[in-house]
């Protein structure tokens, strides 16, 4: 088995474990929290799996210090969960709510008392339903109340909080949100998904500003999902399909952060659904979706193997299965060696200050056995292969700081509901029992030896 050498990560190496705030807080209607997209596309039927939502979730909203003691007994030394915009600023831009500042400012203090670093991301995909209504990410205006709302959480949290995502996965919020509409709010407009992801991206700058200001000294990047995007076969064509995917996914986004504009090849393939068509990059734009960032998160789950395929959506190719490769519960593929890869390649090509792992696991069907435990051997697997990665990426050069599982717990998986486990921590949504898996137990005895090996 590819056991990952604890004693080769350095000591200030990050451990911790992820979650996002819709996908674990419920609360939904409580202390002044407003609606967001995905209350609004829960209650859609047909949107979400046998019509579930985030109304209870895992209760963490209610179960803060017990949760804070579970994240504590796993010996993780940083936990990253997101802040929920319609708890702070319900009505989207305007008046603050203090009893939304107050729930994480009790997260933030029982985190540090627990001598693990908080590390929230801004924009976990909850945005406000009342800034859809006006318009949504497709609209700047959205963007610019976002600024104001990251200025406001920063300001009250930034003395005591050092590590800072702006953005969780734009390229999510921005297809899947408006694309391909599999995810909140629903809408399916290739031009809509673009301007979106640009006001995504001008969101993540004017999050940067907000935490030079208001947090001295900390750290901030953003947060995308990077996926290599490999040819099926050693085609010219198939090798075309395999950079046009890359452009969608990967330098899209990395590109213009990185402060190298968007890539023309996929400005062109756009035409006019294109946020530069649609006259939406403004003088200015750039240079503040490039300000200068401390590190790079990467949220790395699987790779993309495609084939050219003409006429096939806009992009004109498909993804391939790779005859005997693994794959886990959602379809993707078991792939450790693209994480290494793609880490070489990030730091080769962007040179980022830092490089995290800010999510990565596996959803398979677990259920409690009669032992109290759950056996995830094929998710335990999982972990051990990519922090192996991590490691081979470090060992080659790539500056690579720090690793966060997802998840802490089973939670609310979009549009799967609550089908899809992905906890390291199993949740009985009947009873709200949490019960360590296996591969929570690997980590945490995992941690004890990398921890110890300083
Ligand atoms: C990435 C997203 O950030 C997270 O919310 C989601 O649960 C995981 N991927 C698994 O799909």
């Amino acid at each position: 088995m590819n056991q990952p050498n604890a004693t080769s990560f350095p000591p200030r190496f990050i451990w911790g474990v992820a979650t996002s705030s819709y996908q674990i807080e419920g609360a939904a209607h409580e202390d002044g929290r407003s609606q967001s997209i995905w209350d609004t596309f829960c209650a859609t039927p047909g949107k979400v799996l046998n019509g579930e939502n985030g109304d209870v979730a895992c209760d963490h909203y209610h179960r803060l210090e017990n949760d804070l003691d579970l994240i504590q007994s796993l010996g993780v030394n940083a936990y990253r969960f997101s802040v929920a915009w319609p708890r702070i600023v319900p009505d989207g831009r305007g008046a603050t709510n203090r009893t939304g500042l107050d729930f994480y400012n009790r997260l933030v203090d029982g985190l540090l008392a627990r001598g693990i670093t908080p590390w929230p991301t801004l924009y976990h995909w909850d945005l406000p339903q009342v800034l859809q209504d006006r318009g949504g990410w497709p609209a700047r205006d959205t963007a610019l109340a976002f600024g104001d709302y990251a200025e406001v959480v920063t300001a009250e949290l930034g003395d005591r909080v050092k590590h800072w995502i702006t953005i969780n996965e734009p390229w999510c919020a921005a297809f899947l949100g408006y694309g391909n509409g599999i995810h909140a709010p629903g809408h399916t407009d290739l031009a809509e998904s673009f301007a979106t992801s640009h006001h995504l991206l001008l969101a993540h700058g004017l999050g940067v500003q907000a935490v030079r200001a208001n947090a001295p000294g900390a750290q901030v990047g953003i947060t995308l999902n990077l996926a290599g995007a490999y040819p099926a076969v050693n085609s010219e064509a198939d090798k075309a399909a395999a950079h046009r995917q890359d452009g969608f996914a990967n330098r899209w986004y990395l590109d213009p952060v990185f402060g190298r504009d968007y890539p023309q090849d996929f400005v062109d393939l756009l035409g006019a659904a294109s946020p530069q068509a649609q006259g939406l990059v403004l003088p200015g734009d750039l240079e503040i979706i490039a300000a200068p960032t401390d590190f790079l998160g990467v949220n790395m789950y699987s790779r993309n193997v495609v084939e050219d395929a003409p006429g096939e959506g806009f992009l004109g190719l498909r993804q391939v299965h790779v005859a005997g490769s693994e794959y886990t519960g959602f379809d993707w593929e078991v792939a450790p060696q693209s994480l290494t890869d793609l880490m070489l390649r990030l730091q080769k090509d962007y040179n980022p200050a830092a490089l995290y792992i800010t999510e990565n696991g596996a959803t398979y069907p677990d259920s409690v056995e009669d032992d109290g435990t759950v056996h995830d051997g094929a998710r335990t697997r999982y972990f051990q292969q990519h922090i192996t990665a991590v490691g081979d990426a470090l060992a080659g050069g790539a500056k690579m700081a720090g690793y966060f599982a997802w998840s802490l717990m089973d939670n609310f998986e979009w549009a799967e509901g609550y089908d899809k486990r992905f906890g390291i921590v199993h949740v009985d949504f009947e009873t709200q029992a949490r019960t360590l898996k296996q591969s929570g137990q690997w980590y945490r005895d995992f941690l004890v030896r990398a921890q110890e090996g300083q």
